[in-house]
């Protein structure tokens, strides 16, 4: 089947990636992923609500067993990080002794991602990485060691494929960078 035409959304300035390239990269970490942990059962923790989507193609490249919880983070209020991370729904399930790959959206101050590293280390997981769609280097405020990225991108606002902006574009297929006063 062709891949679907794209004509952006009247908000977005311009698209920073394609479905295509979406789709190619995330074969890619999957295939990585699978080789790195052959043998093992990994457990994916995704961070809602930003990484589903990501989640959803990730997980049908990942060829080693593995089963999913979530966990909710907040930090961000329209376009600007609140600085103060809060846990806003726990894992269902104790990751004591488990093979753990973090899914995220995107990293970008870092704070929301060591917060979290944090909090599950002190759970003792067997192993626990990281696996980030999206990577803002350019704005750590917090090293964090990201195993697997999917695309470094700039200092933008981004959109789509899960991310959002109050809760809006989520659902676009590709991500893109919003027009100034797009969310309104
Ligand atoms: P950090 O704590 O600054 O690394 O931010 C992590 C969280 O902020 C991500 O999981 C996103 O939910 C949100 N975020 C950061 N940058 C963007 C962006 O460009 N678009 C949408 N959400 C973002």
């Amino acid at each position: 089947m062709p891949d679907r035409v794209q004509s952006p959304h009247p908000d977005i300035e311009r698209i920073l990636l394609t479905e295509p390239q979406i789709k190619a990269r995330i074969a890619e970490l999957g295939a990585r992923i699978s080789r790195d942990y052959a043998g093992r059962e990994l457990t994916l923790v995704s961070v809602l609500k930003g990484s589903v989507i990501f989640l959803g193609d990730l997980m049908r490249a990942i060829t080693v067993d593995c089963s999913v919880d979530f966990i909710g983070l907040s930090s961000y209020s329209g376009t600007k990080s609140s600085g103060v991370v809060r846990l806003t729904l726990d894992l269902r399930e104790s990751p004591e002794g488990k093979d753990i790959l973090i899914v995220e959206d995107i990293v970008d101050t870092g704070l929301t991602i060591h917060y979290l590293l944090e909090n599950l280390k002190t759970r003792s997981p067997r192993s626990l990485e990281i696996c980030a769609f999206l990577n803002k280097a350019e704005c750590r405020q917090r090293e964090v060691g990201l195993k697997y990225v999917g695309f470094d991108i700039p200092d933008e606002f981004v959109v789509g494929f899960g991310l959002d902006h109050n809760e809006r574009f989520r659902n676009l297929p590709y991500v893109g960078v919003m027009r100034p006063n797009g969310g309104k």
